[in-house]
């Protein structure tokens, strides 16, 4: 039997644990907010955002809303970033991704200052993650770190296999595993032999962007499969990279879609929310 691994559970553990945190800090005077920064109506994005606010008032950290029209020029953007880099009340930010097309999205991040990068995109933070070096982490895999972990899952010593190479999913991935002592293959697009690759994994991360791609054929029989993709199928109905039908039977343990990696994003970036004000005082 394939153990199901519940994000939905256990990012709740972990929002809970960080609401008993933050009261902590907040009667020792450590309050947390973040600012969080919209451009246009992308109604994809306007859910994220919405959903980001709700965790915010769950686990007692403020959230400051900026929504601004598309039609926002990138100075206009920066210049509200630098503010709020100077905002002593603000300890996040968070500029939701994408961007209408006539605005740089690495300038935007760079801009960010990386003390308050809570979604660990700043090359800073980038640097810091490859050096190990203390530093925020990109919320994803961070999240699919806790989904192993806390589903008693040994990294240590595994054939780890990521199939996606993106800054925010597929990289910052591979130098995670590669800091729990995983052995680490990172797949794309021009991979060779791309099922002899994943049959090696004894955990394998689909990040491939594609409906239902991974088949059981690119799977070793008994390995773990964590699923990052979103996409709705024929019938409308949310579905992953991973034909979870086929595959599932084949795994020790398995994320659904959805309910598995999805509601660990925000409760990574919640995490770094209050990582502003547990190390408040260590920061230059
Ligand atoms: N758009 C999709 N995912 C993300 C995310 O994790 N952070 C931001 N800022 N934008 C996104």
């Amino acid at each position: 039997m394939s153990q199901l691994i519940d994000g939905k559970q256990i990012s709740k553990q972990i929002k809970d644990e960080l609401k008993e945190e933050v009261q902590r800090l907040s009667a020792a005077g450590r309050k947390a907010c973040l600012a969080v920064v919209q451009v246009g109506d992308d109604p994809a994005s306007s859910v994220y955002v919405r959903n980001k606010k709700k965790a915010c008032a769950y686990i007692g950290i403020e959230s400051k809303s900026f929504e601004l029209p598309e039609e926002t020029t990138e100075e206009e953007l920066i210049s509200l970033v630098e503010d709020l880099n100077r905002d002593n009340e603000v300890n996040g930010i968070l500029v939701q991704l994408p961007l209408p097309k006539h605005i740089d999205e690495d300038k935007i991040i760079r801009t960010i200052s990386p003390d308050k990068d809570v979604d660990g995109f700043h090359p800073v933070s980038v640097g810091r993650l490859w050096i190990g070096e203390k530093g925020f982490l990109s919320c994803t895999p961070a999240g699919i770190i806790q989904l192993l972990k806390r589903s008693g899952i040994t990294i240590e010593g595994k054939e780890c296999v990521i199939i996606g190479r993106s800054n925010i999913v597929g990289k910052p991935m591979a130098a995670l595993l590669l800091r729990e002592n995983g052995t680490v293959t990172v797949t794309h697009s021009r991979t060779k032999n791309l099922k002899e690759v994943t049959k090696r994994a004894d955990i394998l991360i689909v990040a491939i962007g594609k409906k239902q791609f991974i088949t059981s054929e690119y799977v070793k029989e008994g390995a773990v499969v964590i699923d990052v993709g979103m996409h709705r199928d024929e019938n409308n109905h949310l579905c992953g990279d991973v034909d979870f039908a086929d595959v599932e039977p084949h795994t020790s343990a398995i994320t659904p879609v959805p309910g598995g990696v999805g509601p660990m994003t925000i409760a990574m970036l919640m995490n770094n929310c209050v990582e502003t004000i547990r190390t408040q005082e260590e920061r230059p």
